[in-house]
C-alpha cells in the first residue's frame, strides 16, 4: 500500500491513530450500552426511551464508522475486535440491568466523559499533531455527544 503523504509526519500519524483507537473503543462501549438499554428499558416512559435510545445508538454507529475509517485514512490498521475495544475503553459496562432513571444518568455520565476526552483529543490533534482534519471530525462528534447528553439530562431533576 502506498504511504500516506498528507503533510503529517509518521510519528504524528501513529499518535493520532492511537488517539482515535481509544475514541473508537469508548464509542463501542457506549453503543452497546445504549442498545442494551433500548432492549431492556421498562417503565412509564418505555416507548419514548426505547425510541430515543435507538436514535442515539444509530448515531453512535455512524460516528464509529467515521472514526474507524479515519484511522485507515491515516494509513494505520483499524482495531476491530471486542477484545481490543474492552482493553482500550475507559467507559465501563454494567453488570446488571439498571432502572429507567439510572440508565439515563449512566448515559449522561458516559456522554460527558466522551465530551471531556474528545475536548482533550481535539486540542492534541491541533496543537501537538498538526492534524486539523481529525480535530474537525472530533469536534463534530463532540457536538453530537453534547446534544445527546442534553436530551438525556432533561429527564433528570
Ligand atoms: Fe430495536
Amino acid at each position: 500500500m502506498a504511504k500516506v503523504n498528507i503533510g503529517i509526519d509518521a510519528k504524528n500519524l501513529k499518535a493520532v491513530a492511537k488517539l482515535l483507537s481509544d475514541v473508537l473503543a469508548n464509542q463501542h462501549v457506549l453503543y452497546i450500552k445504549t442498545r442494551n438499554y433500548h432492549w431492556n428499558v421498562s417503565g412509564p416512559s418505555f416507548m419514548e426511551l426505547h425510541t430515543l435510545f435507538e436514535a442515539q445508538y444509530e448515531e453512535l454507529a455512524r460516528g464509529i464508522d467515521e472514526v474507524a475509517e479515519r484511522i485507515s485514512k491515516l494509513g494505520e490498521p483499524v482495531p476491530g475486535t471486542m477484545a481490543a475495544f474492552i482493553k482500550s475503553a475507559s467507559l465501563k459496562e454494567d453488570s446488571t440491568v439498571p432502572n429507567q432513571l439510572t440508565m439515563i444518568s449512566n448515559l449522561v455520565k458516559d456522554h460527558e466523559a466522551c465530551i471531556k476526552s474528545l475536548r482533550n483529543g481535539i486540542d492534541d490533534c491541533e496543537e501537538k499533531y498538526e492534524d486539523s482534519g481529525t480535530a474537525d471530525m472530533l469536534t463534530g462528534l463532540m457536538r453530537k455527544h453534547e446534544t445527546n447528553a442534553w436530551k438525556l439530562r432533561r429527564y433528570l431533576k
